[in-house]
C-alpha cells in the first residue's frame, strides 16, 4: 500500500508495514516477525503532480545513474529516451515487466521501486526553450572539496530506489539498456540504508561512522515541507531540484577517535542520537547550555551547530545513502562514505549557504571530503499519458 508518514519530528513513519498487514504480532514461540514476503509486493504510487522517490520514505537500496547525452541526441533523442524510460519506470514500479524485458520475472516484486528523473544544467541550457527553462546554477566551488571528474555533473540522472537489490539491479539494467542509443552512462552510484525489517520502519538510519543520521530533517507531514521542497517556479511547478554530493569518509582516521571525541564532533550521542544537552533522539538541542567550567556543552564548531541555520528557509530534504566499494589501494581495502542527496525548491538559497558554512568550519571536516558533486532539475510527474520532462521539452 501507499506509505504513510509519521508524527512530528519522527520523520518517516512505521505505519507502512502495519497498513500492509505484514507486521504481525510477535508469535509467542519465536522472535517478532516484522517483514513477510508481502514487502516485495508493495508499490509506491505517483501521488499528485510529483515524481515518486522524493517524499517517499527512503527505500533500502539506491542506484543513482548519471548519463551524458550522445552528441547527436539533441532534443529529439532526449524526448525519445524520456518516453521510453518513463514507460519502463511506470511499468517496473507497478511490478510489470518493461517492454521487451528479457527477464520479466525479475520485475515481479516491485518492493517500493521508484525511479526519479532529473536534468542537468547543460540540458536545461541547450535543450529546453528559454520560456520554459527553470533556473539552475551549478554549485559554486568549495575550498575543501576534492572533486573527481569521475563523479561529476551529468546531463541526465535517474535516482532508482528499491527495498530489494535484485529488483533494483534489474530495473537499473532495463533503464540503461533502453537509454543506450541516446546516452552514455558516466557513473552509477550505489547506496544502501538499513535493510527493510532489520529495525522498525521509520527508525532513523545510521551512517558508516556509526552516527544516527537524519534526525533533524523535513518530514512530508510538516507544513514547511511543500514550500521548501517543491519548486515555486512556474517552469518547474510540482518539481524540485536535487543536489548530489559524494562524500568520502576517512574511516581509518575515524577509528582513532574515542567515543567522547566522536560525540563532540557531531554534538550528539552515538547510542541514542540525542543532542549532548538532551536525553532522547528528538530532544531539541540547547546550544546555549554550558558545563560547570562555562564551556558550551554542544561545541559551536560541531556538525549540528554549524549545519543548523538561524534562517528557517535554509533547510532542505536530506535523503542520503551509505556507500562502500572495494578499493585495494586504500588501507581499509574500501572506499566508504555517503551519497548525500538533498532535495530543495531553490538550492542556491537553501543548500549553498549551509554548505558554505560547513566548508568554513565543521569539526566533521577532518574525517569527510566531497569527491563528487552535481545538481539536477527534477521535473514534475509525467502528464497523463505522457513522459517525465514533457512539460519542459515540448
Ligand atoms: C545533521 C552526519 C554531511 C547537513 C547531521 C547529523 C549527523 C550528520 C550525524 C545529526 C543527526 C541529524 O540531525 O541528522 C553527516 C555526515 C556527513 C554530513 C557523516 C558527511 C559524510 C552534511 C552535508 C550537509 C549536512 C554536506 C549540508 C550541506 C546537515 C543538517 C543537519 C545535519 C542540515 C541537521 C542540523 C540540525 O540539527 O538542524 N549530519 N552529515 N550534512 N547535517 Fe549532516
Amino acid at each position: 500500500g501507499a506509505a504513510a508518514f509519521g508524527g512530528a519530528g519522527a520523520g518517516w513513519s512505521a505505519s507502512a508495514l502495519v497498513a500492509n498487514g505484514s507486521a504481525a504480532a510477535a508469535p509467542t514461540d519465536g522472535p517478532a516477525r516484522v517483514v513477510g514476503p508481502s514487502a516485495g509486493a508493495e508499490t509506491v504510487p505517483v501521488v499528485g503532480t510529483h515524481q515518486a522517490g522524493v517524499d517517499t520514505p527512503p527505500q533500502a537500496h539506491l542506484a543513482l545513474v548519471g548519463w551524458d547525452l550522445r552528441e547527436d541526441a539533441g532534443v529529439v533523442g532526449l524526448t525519445r529516451m524520456m518516453r521510453l524510460l518513463s514507460d519502463d519506470a511506470a511499468r517496473l514500479a507497478s511490478g510489470t515487466a518493461a517492454l521487451a524485458d528479457t527477464e520479466p520475472e525479475l520485475a515481479a516484486h516491485p518492493a517500493r521501486l521508484t525511479v526519479t528523473f532529473g536534468f542537468g544544467p547543460r540540458v536545461l541550457r541547450d535543450l529546453v526553450p528559454a520560456g520554459r527553462r527553470p533556473r539552475l546554477d551549478e554549485l559554486p566551488g568549495f575550498d575543501r572539496d576534492r572533486l573527481d571528474p569521475r563523479w561529476g555533473q551529468t546531463d541526465v540522472v535517474a535516482q532508482v530506489c528499491c527495498d530489494d537489490p535484485t529488483t533494483l539491479a534489474h530495473a537499473r539494467r532495463m533503464l540503461v539498456k533502453d537509454a543506450r542509443t541516446f546516452a552514455q552512462v558516466r557513473w552509477i552510484q550505489q547506496g544502501f540504508r538499513t535493510a527493510r525489517g532489520t529495525v522498525p520502519d521509520g527508525t532513523t538510519m545510521r551512517n558508516l561512522m556509526g552516527q544516527v543520521d537524519g534526525t533533524v530533517n523535513l518530514a512530508p507531514a510538516e507544513p514547511d515541507f511543500d514550500p521548501l521542497v517543491w519548486s515555486g517556479d512556474d517552469a518547474l511547478a510540482g518539481g524540485t531540484f536535487l543536489v548530489v554530493r559524494r562524500i568520502r569518509m576517512q574511516l581509518d582516521k575515524w577509528d582513532r577517535v574515542d567515543r567522547v571525541g566522536r560525540e563532540v564532533v557531531v554534538g550528539r550521542r552515538l547510542d541514542t542520537g540525542a543532542p549532548l544537552t538532551g536525553v532522547t533522539e528528538f530532544d531539541e538541542p540547547d546550544f546555549a547550555a554550558t558545563d560547570r567550567f562555562g564551556f558550551p556543552v554542544i561545541d559551536p564548531a560541531s556538525h549540528v551547530a554549524r549545519a543548523r541555520s538561524a534562517d528557517p528557509r535554509e533547510r532542505f530534504l536530506r535523503r542520503a545513502y551509505s556507500y562502500t566499494e572495494p578499493d585495494p589501494a586504500r588501507s581499509t581495502g574500501e572506499d566508504s562514505g555517503l551519497v548525500f542527496l538533498a532535495f530543495a525548491a531553490d538550492p542556491a538559497r537553501q543548500f549553498v549557504p549551509v554548505q558554505r558554512r560547513l566548508d568554513e568550519l565543521d569539526r566533521l571536516n577532518e574525517w569527510v571530503v566531497a569527491i563528487g558533486s552535481a545538481v539536477y532539475a527534477i521535473p514534475p510527474a509525467a502528464p497523463q499519458g505522457g513522459y517525465v520532462g514533457q512539460q519542459l521539452l515540448e
